[in-house]
């Protein structure tokens, strides 16, 4: 069993990276695909994520998991709320009975700085450029800011944002004394929303983990 990181956010909220080194035949003892995946690596990725939320949450309902027309997998009942990102040997999962989640993980990349243009807003990178930590690289902070942005979309969940106006950082990132990175942001749709992202980077495997839980 191949745990990578757990992070226990409350009673009702848990968190976990896998990395995936068992065959697709480990997971399919609980899990089955609810979709047809062609390429190896993404069934392997989509099997592992849905396989973590059950150990993070032993009485998770696979059976109950619905796509819904935005894609978002979710549980009519609402017993539990959950989001998954996947990306190379790693699975990602947040699971929570009492709040609404969105996690993502991302390898950083200068694929990210290529893009940056479309999904930061000139207030983000006042803020980014306020914000005073050495210990981590310009890239990284990118990072940061691309996985921040789509753990947004996901627990938003329905469609229809635009990165750059729609998320907005609304203060400097900073490093709390155990090492979480804060990130505050606007979420401006309809009335403004202030939401806090945390996330974290394990430099070994240059791996951005970003959340919300509201
Ligand atoms: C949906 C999206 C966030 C997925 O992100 P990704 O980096 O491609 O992939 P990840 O591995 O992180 O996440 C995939 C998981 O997201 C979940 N997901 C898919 N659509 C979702 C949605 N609308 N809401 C919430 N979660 C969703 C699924 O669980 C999926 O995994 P699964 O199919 O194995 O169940 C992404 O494809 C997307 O559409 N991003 C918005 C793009 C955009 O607007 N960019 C503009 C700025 S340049």
């Amino acid at each position: 069993m191949a745990l990578f990181y757990q992070h226990n956010i409350n009673e009702t909220t848990r968190l976990g990276i896998w990395r995936i080194e068992e065959p697709e035949a480990f997971f399919f003892q609980k899990v089955s695909l609810q979709r047809e995946i062609t390429h190896p690596n993404k069934r392997l990725q989509h099997l592992a994520a849905r396989w973590l939320l059950q150990y993070l949450f032993p009485d998770f309902p696979y059976d109950e998991i619905t796509i819904a027309d935005t894609r978002k997998p979710f549980l009519p009942g609402e017993q539990y709320h959950f989001s998954i990102s996947h990306t190379g040997k790693y699975a990602a999962a947040i699971v929570s009975s009492g709040q609404r989640v969105g996690l993502d993980i991302e390898l950083v990349s200068h694929k990210i700085a290529a893009i940056s243009h479309k999904f930061l807003h000139d207030r983000d990178i006042y803020f980014m450029n306020e914000s005073n930590l050495p210990d981590y690289s310009y890239l990284e902070l990118l990072g940061f800011m691309w996985s921040a942005k789509e753990s947004l979309f996901k627990w938003y969940s329905l469609g229809g944002i635009d990165f750059k106006e729609n998320f907005q950082l609304d203060g400097p990132i900073t490093e709390t004394a155990g090492g979480e990175i804060q990130m505050p942001f606007l979420f401006k749709k309809e009335l403004p929303i202030k939401l806090n992202i945390k996330a974290a980077l394990f430099e070994e495997i240059s791996l951005v983990l970003s959340w919300v839980a509201t």
